[in-house]
């Protein structure tokens, strides 16, 4: 297994003109590391990984794995896909339905003409790392999807290539077979260690296998790091919204802190230069209740309306809307103690320790962002600090 090392990497597609699909990406995946790119659709994670696999030709940049320079767009480079030694596993599994699984899984092996491979049992070595040795004489169609997938998986291992591709490998399995398939993909990364650069849309996927993750935003890294970096200290508001911070409050600064167009903002806030900002907060670590409840740490946003309560088993989901029409979706516990009542229409306060939230500024220092209230516009009752 070897080092993926990509330099200044961009596409655009010929005949869509100012549309820049990956701009001028630079990362490194380490010999042994799985980097995941996550980002929603249409930010060019597919173009990326095709682009290393040969598939697509780059616009411009340097590819190279291991020692061997694979692209070079001002040497003009550019390896075919056999002769870049990459695994590459697909979304919808791309499976030949005429070919038992023995000759799917051996496909690259003749691909190739690794003769070698057959000679030594590369075959059955394969199968016997997704486990579905047993499976070798069937046809695909004879196959569930979990299973198709499992195949698919040694089929791009089958070779021993260097680097291995993952273009949203899971998202056509539901959600139970997703979970195990994941389980053994992150199983497999440990015990083969192998170089691998995982593309998905879906966040918690990104965090459980990623040793790394490189959020992805209109082709390019919006921020990289690993992943309890990333959660815990997300750079930018979009990484914070992608990575699970779904909830988005709007604040304006106050002679005496940060309010709401629904009421005060209590607790001590991080000092921003800014005349508005977007505070960001995970579903889960919000409660709900009184301003006077507030412990030491925690931040409370008075003023909400309960909008919704949906029952979820171990927990509630309520959606609480603010005045100027945002809402907060908090998920609160179901912990057994006494009954948890949140009434439909009433009034409550949203609350959550300081460190589960992000302040991130809308407006430089000394402009009010346009939209926003002047700061005697709504003259919400101030209410002395928590600290
Ligand atoms: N062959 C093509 N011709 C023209 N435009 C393309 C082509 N392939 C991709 N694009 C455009 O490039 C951009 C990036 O596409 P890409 O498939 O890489 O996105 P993605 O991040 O993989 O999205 P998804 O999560 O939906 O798979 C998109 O705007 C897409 O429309
Ligand atoms: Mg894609």
């Amino acid at each position: 297994m070897s080092k993926l090392e990509i330099q200044g990497l961009r596409k655009e597609f010929a005949g869509r003109r100012n549309h820049v699909a990956v701009n001028d990406l630079t990362f490194t995946v380490d010999e042994g590391e799985l980097l995941v790119l996550l980002g929603s659709s249409g930010c060019g994670k597919t173009t990326t990984l095709r682009m290393v696999a040969g598939l697509e030709q780059a616009s411009a940049g340097r590819i190279s794995i291991g020692n061997k320079v694979v692209c070079d767009t001002t040497r003009r480079v550019d390896l075919s896909p056999n002769r870049r030694d990459v695994g590459m596993v697909f979304q919808s599994f791309a499976l030949w339905p005429h070919m038992t699984v023995r000759r799917n899984i051996g496909y690259p092996l003749r691909a190739r003409g690794l003769k070698q491979g057959f000679k030594e049992g590369w075959i059955d070595e394969a199968a016997r790392m997704v486990d579905c040795t047993e499976l070798l004489d069937r046809y695909p169609g004879q196959l569930s999807g979990g299973q198709q997938q499992r195949v698919a998986v040694a089929r791009a291992l089958v070779a021993r290539p260097s680097l291995l591709l993952f273009d949203e490998p899971l998202s056509n399995l539901d959600a139970r077979l997703r979970d195990q398939l994941r389980n053994e993909i992150h199983q497999l990364h440990q015990r083969v260690g192998f170089t691998g650069l995982y593309v998905t849309h879906d966040q918690s996927e990104a965090l459980a296998l990623g040793d790394r993750l490189a959020i992805m935003r209109a082709g390019q890294i919006e921020q990289l790091g690993r992943p309890r970096e990333v959660y815990e200290n997300p750079a930018t508001e979009f990484v914070a919204e992608f990575i699970g911070m779904g909830n988005s409050i709007s604040l304006y600064k106050t002679p005496s802190g940060w309010a709401s167009k629904s009421g005060q903002l209590v607790g001590r806030v991080p000092d921003v230069s800014a005349e508005t900002a977007n505070l960001r907060v995970r579903q889960q670590a919000i409660r709900l209740g009184t301003i006077d409840s507030l412990a030491p740490g925690e931040m409370g946003v008075e003023g909400g309306t309960i909008a919704d309560v949906e029952y979820g088993g171990a927990s509630v989901d309520v959606v609480v809307k603010f005045v100027d029409g945002r809402s907060v979706s908090s998920r609160i516990p179901l912990t057994g103690e006494g009954e948890h009542r949140f009434e439909l229409g009433s009034r409550t306060t949203v609350i959550f320790s300081a460190r589960d939230a992000k302040l991130f500024p809308t407006s430089p220092a000394g402009s009010a962002g346009t939209g926003q209230p002047a700061h005697n516009d709504v003259a919400p009752e101030q209410k002395a600090g928590v600290s």
